[in-house]
């Protein structure tokens, strides 16, 4: 059995996980969070107080936690699967820095959401014309989506040929390089994007939608059989695919 010391085990990802590890070749040897709460595994709320050793250390925790985390783990000498957001650029570098184990850093455990960005390379390389939508629960604070953003810049990056030059009012979105992104804010959604392509009388849409926690966890098993394999910092679910 790989241990994991699970970071942030008691929020909406981390209990998901907790559910999706259970019969799985990973065991939870512990849980660390901003509070106590009752649990068949040990929980600590501070670093110091961890007494057990692990594999790996996954961390679903907060933007506020994850760097010192990171740090601690590569004390401790384990492995590290961060789904946690916040991390600067520069405390990326330190990490890079420091780590002698794999560190993988994934912005989005979904593999539809990974494999919608793969997917939009391939078709920006022959339709540059292209707009997204994003739709998220109202809670969320950044817009666009970290995922959107990402998705443009590897929209712009595979683009063979220039795009058509469109007007630039307020309803256009915001330009992410150079790709029209709207983002939506609505009860009931979790997570939806949708890639847009036009082409000469024909149209390619691509869309992908998270409907629950749930959807995280196979993207989170990946990236735990992926981190033990990889040596120094990655970034992105399809870095281990
Ligand atoms: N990569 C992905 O695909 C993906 C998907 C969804 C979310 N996320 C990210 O994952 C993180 C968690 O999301 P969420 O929706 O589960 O948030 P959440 O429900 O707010 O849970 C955050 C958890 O962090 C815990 N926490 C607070 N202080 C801590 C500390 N010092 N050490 C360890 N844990 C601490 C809290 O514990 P208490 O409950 O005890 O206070 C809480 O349970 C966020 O950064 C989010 O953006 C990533």
């Amino acid at each position: 059995m790989t241990k994991i010391i699970l970071a942030g085990g008691f929020g909406k990802l981390g209990l998901a996980i907790q559910t999706g590890l259970v019969g799985t070749n990973y065991e939870i040897v512990g849980i660390l969070s901003g509070h106590v709460h009752d649990s068949q595994y040990p929980v600590w709320t501070l670093l110091d107080k961890i007494n057990v050793s692990a594999d790996i250390f996954l961390d679903v925790s907060t933007p506020e936690t994850v760097f010192d985390n990171a740090i601690w783990a590569i004390e401790h000498d384990m492995a590290i699967v961060i789904g946690a957001t916040g991390l600067t650029d520069n405390q990326i570098t330190d990490l890079r820095s420091k780590t002698q184990r794999g560190i993988l850093i994934v912005p989005n455990f979904s593999l539809s959401a990974v494999l919608l960005m793969q997917f939009s390379q391939l078709a920006a390389q022959y339709f540059p014309d292209v707009e997204i939508t994003e739709v998220h629960n109202p809670k969320k604070v950044d817009a666009p989506s970290g995922t959107a953003v990402q998705t443009a810049k590897l929209i712009a990056d595979a683009r063979v040929n220039t795009p058509m030059k469109t007007s630039d009012g307020q309803a256009r979105g915001q330009r992410v390089a150079d790709v029209p992104v709207h983002a939506m804010r609505l009860p009931g959604y979790i997570a939806q994007q949708s890639v847009y392509f036009g082409g000469i009388d024909e149209q390619l849409t691509l869309t992908q939608s998270t409907t629950s926690r749930s959807a995280f966890v196979p993207g989170v098993l990946l990236a735990l059989a992926g981190v033990e394999k990889i040596t120094g910092l990655k970034i992105g679910l399809d870095s281990v695919l």
